[in-house]
């Protein structure tokens, strides 16, 4: 049985400014005792515009929290104004970078293609991708869900091979369930991390497959943490709104307690 390291990361979206982000940062370290952290990763993903005051702040205070960031270009400098580079973001500490998101594919037109290429940048350059894949509720009404989902883990991990199973996380985000306070169930939620699971047991072999962590990620709060945890294939949340509130995402850190 393989033995996942399960991975609760913050997405805050283009919510606080540096200042806010460190003191959010502090309030949640204040909730959380040693034993809080232990057997878990918890990561946070602020703006890039914060990333620099909450990377002294985690180093300054010996707080048990990875950096992550919530896009990057796939490019590794050059002339895209306004844009990331990962090794930007690796000089900053930051290990985990967000790619695929829905609301990055809705709103900002990023196909697979695109996500793809940044999966492969983040790569490239030792940092940790979380790529988000997930269904529309049009979608999963009309039974294409699993092709979806299948389908943009194809694309989305076409040419890439992973070594380390830790150097790659998949969330599961249904799009139905993002920041609606729908949530899918339990067995929902277990049951597509074991379908992308099977997939990439089919395509990288089942050693492999088992241990790569597989998120759930949409409203998740602290009153559904644990028994979304509690399927065998989900190996962790994606918390976006409820990631804004340090006592929140303290209690959902804290849901062994
Ligand atoms: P939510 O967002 O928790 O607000 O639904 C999750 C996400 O977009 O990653």
């Amino acid at each position: 049985m393989a033995e996942r390291t399960p991975i609760i990361a913050a997405n805050w979206k283009m919510h606080k400014d540096h200042l806010e982000a460190i003191q959010l940062v502090q309030k949640v370290a204040y909730h959380l005792d040693e034993p809080d952290y232990e057997g878990q990763e918890v990561v946070v993903c602020p703006s890039f515009v914060a990333l620099r005051s909450v990377q002294t702040l985690l180093q300054s205070e010996r707080i048990p929290i990875t950096l992550g960031a919530q896009n990057c270009h796939h490019a590794d400098e050059g002339a895209f104004t306004g844009e990331v580079s990962v090794p930007m973001l690796a000089r900053l500490d930051v290990r985990y970078v967000i790619v695929g998101h829905s609301e990055r594919r809705a709103l900002f037109d990023e196909d697979d293609g695109v996500v793809n290429a940044k999966l492969q940048a983040v790569q490239r350059y030792g940092l940790r991708p979380i790529l988000c894949v997930g269904e529309s509720l049009e979608q999963r009404r009309s039974g294409s869900a699993v092709d979806v989902v299948t389908g943009q883990l194809a694309a989305s991990l076409d040419g890439v091979s992973v070594e380390d199973p830790e150097s790659l996380v998949i969330a599961y985000e249904p799009v139905w369930a993002i920041g609606t306070g729908e949530t899918a169930t339990a067995d929902d939620a277990q049951q597509m991390c074991a379908t992308i699971r099977e997939y990439l047991a089919e395509h990288w072999g089942q050693v492999l497959s088992e241990n790569i962590r597989i998120q759930y990620g949409g409203s998740v709060k602290p009153g559904n943490i644990r028994s979304l945890l509690a399927g065998e294939d989900v190996d962790g949340a994606l918390v976006g709104g409820a990631s804004l509130s340090s006592e929140d995402f303290a209690l959902i850190v804290a849901h062994r307690r």
